[in-house]
């Protein structure tokens, strides 16, 4: 070992900690996980475990409401949030008042008020924030913000983003905590801030205003309407489940069983709710309208029930239009199997594995196809594992992809006021909505 190897605690011990977890065991020479936090011992279990497994020693466990103590006792560089939406500012104000370094899960937080207390904490902390927004990471979205910044379509006037969640990915944000729109501020803020956030980075600039509208037309009770819903609660022990294009059969699926059914006596948190099921307070079409402070306009379109997953997205500029189309790969590639043949995001088939193109139309000659090499297939389109370079090896990070709190607030600002506009049929202005 080289040095003192820094110390990592990291709160919220689910299924995204995973990642950050063996990131950590994989730099082993120079990171250490001391600590984790979780109102769930049984999951904090399963990650500790593959410390362990690595040969490393076992991180101390705490429950989450003991954070404080976690902080004093353990004493870590840098905290890692990878909890329920909602709770994500608790940890990143305890930690900024600890002058520690955080590394937050996207969305920052789901509310204006917590996203001002966590700016101003920052301002008072000795620590600094880094909200992790793979999204910018993915080879394809650096291509556009190196085209975009080289003027390759001139001055951008316009664009248009259309994002499919598939009816198996789309569907697990119908089947636990997501589907509250208190846990995580709809798919407004907890989706769509990935894409306004890629929206803002591309541009360089801040959202203003939103006029939006939303609806739950498709999950939830709409189900009796369709004819989809199936009629039972929760998938585990339901006769009706069987064979439930919708159904997430976490029995056979190793990790989901371990981390999720097996955990289920500490909490309730139940992982397999039937997305018919009734509760539901987040919407699943949403549409708004966003002005940017460059005068630059965003139509945004976001649908959870397509029988696709992936998006089209087109820049209109002074000189040209930009174009890119993705099949999502991650969530449509039968990679995402169990052993024993259950897709982890429902029953059925994959229909294709993901592509893209993107295409550059100058005015006045023929379009060009950009090659931006083969599609990555795992990991959000290779994101993941170039963001984890940046975040636990600084590797360069030539496009400023590394987000900060401000880059967190202001990808949170057009969904909270997109949800806002929803609520009282006005346009709502990011302002406003930040006053006090
Ligand atoms: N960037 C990405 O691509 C990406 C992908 C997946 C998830 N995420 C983010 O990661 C976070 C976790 O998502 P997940 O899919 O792992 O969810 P999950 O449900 O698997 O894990 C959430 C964990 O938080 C714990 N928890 C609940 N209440 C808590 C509290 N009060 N304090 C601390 N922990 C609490 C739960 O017990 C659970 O272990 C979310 O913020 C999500 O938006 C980001």
């Amino acid at each position: 070992m080289s040095g003192t190897p820094h110390r990592y605690a990291l709160v919220g011990a689910g299924s995204r900690a995973t990642m950050f977890v063996n990131a950590v065991i994989e730099r082993s020479d120079k990171a250490r996980l001391v600590a984790l936090a979780d109102p769930n011992p049984h999951r904090i279990g399963v990650h500790a475990a593959a410390v362990e497994a690595a040969g490393l020693p076992a991180p101390a466990a705490y429950d989450a409401a003991d954070f404080d103590r976690l902080l004093s006792e353990t004493e870590p560089d840098t905290v890692i949030v990878t909890s329920v939406d909602a709770t994500h500012h608790e940890y990143l104000l305890a930690a900024l008042a600890a002058d520690l370094d955080v590394i937050c899960e996207k969305p920052l937080t789901t509310t204006a008020e917590h996203a001002a207390e966590i700016l101003a904490a920052e301002e008072r902390s000795a620590g600094k924030v880094t909200v992790t927004f793979n999204y910018r990471y993915n080879p394809l979205h650096e291509k556009v913000a190196e085209l975009l910044r080289e003027g390759a379509i001139g001055e951008v006037i316009s664009v248009g983003f259309d994002w499919l969640l598939d009816t198996r990915h789309g569907a697990d944000y119908f089947r636990r905590w997501h589907r509250l729109a208190d846990r995580s501020g709809g798919l407004l803020v907890h989706k769509s801030g990935h894409h306004f956030d890629l929206v803002n980075w591309w541009l360089d600039a801040a959202p203003v205003q939103a006029f939006a509208k939303g609806k739950l037309a498709f999950y939830g009770e709409n189900g009796k309407r369709t004819g989809h819903d199936r009629g039972y609660d929760r998938v585990a022990g339901s006769a009706n489940a069987e064979g439930d294009p919708f159904a997430l059969h976490m029995a056979e699926n190793p990790q989901l069983k371990e981390l999720y059914l097996d955990a289920e006596g500490e909490d309730g948190y139940i992982r397999d709710q039937n997305v018919f099921a009734p509760g539901v307070t987040i919407y699943d079409d949403m549409m708004a309208l966003v002005d940017y402070d460059s005068g630059v306009t965003l139509s945004y379109r976001l649908t959870a029930y397509s029988p696709w997953e992936g998006y089209r997205v087109h820049f209109n500029g002074t000189r040209g239009r930009l174009e890119l189309l993705v099949v999502e790969n991650d969530h449509v590639n039968p990679h995402l199997k169990g052993p024993n043949g259950a897709s982890i995001h429902g029953t059925h088939e994959a229909a294709e594995e993901g592509w893209y193109e993107m295409t550059l139309h100058p005015f006045w000659t023929k379009p060009t196809k950009i090659d931006v090499g083969e599609y990555q297939r795992k990991g959000h389109g290779g994101g993941d594992q170039r963001m984890l370079a940046v975040l636990f090896d600084g590797a360069a990070d030539p496009h400023q992809r590394s987000a900060t709190a401000r880059d967190g607030v202001n990808a949170l600002a057009a969904g909270l006021a997109s949800n806002e506009s929803i609520a009282t049929g006005q346009a709502v202005a990011v302002t406003d909505l930040f006053k006090q």
